[in-house]
């Protein structure tokens, strides 16, 4: 099935750009400073993603992506015959593809993205290789309440695919919050299958987000470039580092930008100084252990139906099912 680029349905909750005057003022009014980090994702913060996942320090990616190779067969068992697959935030469909190959008899895949231009570019890729399979694309928002294209024929049951540990980057409330709304999208026969990272040595876990070609680094200066592009705020970007920490008590990563100097920036018609060393908060990654997770999950009402790790316990990829419904 070929898919046209008019075939992308644009759901409009996308968040326009005039609204990114108003959130980059509300956060940097904030005292401490904080920036919401959706704010990366323009295409060149895609793109930068895109080049932090292949980094050698970046073991996310890969721990996942062997972890998929090695249990997609039984992932896929797991979910069932005439699945709808919808993916959140499907930027780089890699391991998607691994999943598609092994799912049996798929209805439907259904792939949201905030930004248009990954999101062609990879149904297109997807197009090619699964012929058969029809793509339902979709232009949105993954955080808002989303309206779902009507699937080509009944699923057996929706299953809501959450790669990459995306769900680290919200906090322990939002997480839950995202989870609840996740299981109502599902409804009563689906599932979520979810890409969580593990807790361990936090040096491995600083070096995945201080990689030594400074690639991270761009991809958080990125969101300072992206307002001067799009609000015509005026950032020095030399006058501004990339830092990332691993707080053990909070089990997270805790990425800022810092000023390197006193300074003025034009954000609108507002001026925002800036102390020497102030840092705006603009990412959390959380980590978390298997039993924190069944927690999180708890929460919203989900319990872990089974989760598969990597020999070293670095990754894990989990199937997350209505409480009371887990079959053993
Ligand atoms: C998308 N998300 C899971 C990444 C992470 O690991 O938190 C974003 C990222 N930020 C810096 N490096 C990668």
């Amino acid at each position: 099935m070929s898919v046209q680029p008019g075939d992308i349905r644009d759901d409009d909750r996308r968040p326009p750009v005039n609204e990114l005057l108003e959130v980059a003022q509300h956060g940097l009014g904030l005292k401490p400073k904080r920036l919401p980090s959706w704010l990366f994702y323009d295409e060149r913060g895609s793109q930068l993603f895109e080049r932090i996942c292949e980094q050698p320090e970046y073991y996310l990616t890969r721990c996942e992506i062997a972890l998929m190779e090695v249990h997609a067969g039984s992932i896929a068992d797991t979910l069932g015959s005439e699945v709808r697959l919808v993916e959140y935030g499907s930027g780089n469909a890699h391991k998607t593809h691994i999943l598609l190959e092994h799912l049996h008899a798929p209805v439907s895949y259904v792939p949201v993205e905030i930004s248009p231009e990954p999101l062609r570019q990879s149904v297109e890729r997807l197009a090619g290789e699964f012929p058969q399979l029809p793509l339902q694309p979709l232009c949105a928002d993954f955080s808002k309440p989303l309206r779902l294209p009507i699937p080509p024929r009944a699923p057996r049951r929706t299953v809501l695919y959450f790669p990459g540990s995306t769900i680290g980057n919200f906090e322990n409330h939002d997480a839950a919050v995202l989870l609840r709304k996740m299981r109502n999208e599902m409804g009563d026969a689906g599932g979520i299958l979810i890409g969580v990272d593990l807790k361990k040595d936090p040096a491995l876990i600083e070096a995945a987000y201080n990689d030594r070609a400074g690639v991270t680094a761009a991809f958080t200066l990125n969101m300072l470039a992206r307002l001067n592009r799009e609000i015509g705020s005026d950032f020095e970007l030399s006058g501004f580092a990339h830092r990332a920490h691993y707080n053990p008590m909070a089990g997270r990563i805790e990425t800022h930008i810092v000023s390197r100097h006193e300074q003025q920036v034009k954000v609108g018609r507002a001026h925002v100084s800036f102390r020497a060393d102030e840092a705006i908060q603009v990412e959390y990654s959380c980590k978390y252990s298997l039993e924190d997770f069944a927690a999180l999950a708890a929460r919203a009402g989900l319990a872990v139906q089974h989760a598969w790790t990597d020999p070293a316990r670095m990754f894990s990829v989990q199937y997350l099912v209505r409480a009371g419904t887990v079959a053993r």
